[in-house]
């Protein structure tokens, strides 16, 4: 078990890739927290890591919200012992795309607050504690929006951008007190999250009219990857567990592509 004795924060983690993660470092041997703007999903979850033997902790948290995130990391701490790993997976799909004049101040800032500045959030309020402790891992969840410059998605694309940028920021200010921050972008995975974009797709691009949410994504798989085949939240708890644990404690300020080979850098 990789993961024995540590305690992980997976935020988001009541759906898709987030449930992934958590279900994997669980099945590792760690202790999981999962605060999500869904409770009920997230206590769904926290069911699941029960039954593979872990203590869990679902709740209530807004991610754009300072004082909300603050109050997760306390309860955190005091629930479950401490924090090793710090997960931040909660983010939203932000069309509409193409043409970019056609996005509004409100798609900017929503799509910023959900992708980026909820990361900016969680590491300022954890950051004290690893500091104090020489000690933590820290893994966000990007996406190959922000390299390939996503026109379907011109603020998603630009936030999760920043959020690479923001994990090389801290992972170099961080790396004295024996830190490591890494990214990890997913490639498309059919989630709740590409549902309903790709409902939207279909809604939207004539190109893509009469068809189904399932055969928009499928489209997109074919088109856009390499392996021309489907990746799973598995793939990314997988990558997940490794950067949080020790045999990665060298790796630092990188941006993992898990996806299947849409983006070589
Ligand atoms: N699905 C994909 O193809 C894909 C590709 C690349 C990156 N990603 C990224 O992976 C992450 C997870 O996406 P997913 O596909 O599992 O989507 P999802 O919609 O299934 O899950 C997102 C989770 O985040 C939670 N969340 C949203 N806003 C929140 C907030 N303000 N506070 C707390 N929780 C909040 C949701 O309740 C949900 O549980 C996101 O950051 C997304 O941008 C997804």
């Amino acid at each position: 078990m990789r993961l024995a004795g540590k305690v992980a924060v997976v935020t988001g983690g009541g759906s898709g890739i987030g449930r992934g993660i958590a279900l994997a470092m669980a099945r590792e041997g760690a202790d999981i927290a999962i605060p999500d703007i869904q409770v009920l999903n997230a206590e769904k979850v926290a069911d699941e890591v029960k039954a593979l033997g872990r203590k869990v902790l679902a709740m209530k948290t807004d991610v754009t919200s300072a004082a909300d995130v603050k109050a997760m990391v306390d309860r955190t701490r005091d629930t479950l012992g401490k924090i090793d790993i710090l997960v931040n997976n909660a983010g939203m799909a932000a069309p509409p795309g193409m043409p970019f004049m056609n996005n509004t101040e409100e798609d900017w800032d929503r799509a910023f607050a959900v992708n980026t500045k909820s990361v900016f959030l969680t590491c300022r309020a954890i950051a004290p504690y690893f500091i104090e402790r020489k000690a933590g891992r820290i893994v966000n969840i990007a996406s190959i929006a922000g390299p390939l410059a996503a026109t379907t998605m011109p603020a998603y694309s630009v936030a999760k951008q920043g959020v690479i940028t923001f994990t090389r920021v801290i992972a170099k200010e961080l790396a004295v007190h024996r830190i490591t921050a890494n990214a990890i972008c997913p490639g498309v995975l059919y989630t709740e999250f590409w549902q309903k974009l790709a409902a939207h797709i279909a809604e939207t691009n004539p190109a893509f009219k009469g068809m189904t949410p399932r055969q928009v994504f499928d489209k997109r798989v074919s088109d856009i990857v390499p392996m021309k085949c489907e990746q799973t939240p598995e793939d990314i708890g997988n990558a997940a567990v490794f950067l949080g644990s020790d045999e990665a404690r060298y790796i630092t300020g990188q941006a993992l592509m898990v996806d299947g080979g849409c983006v070589m850098w």
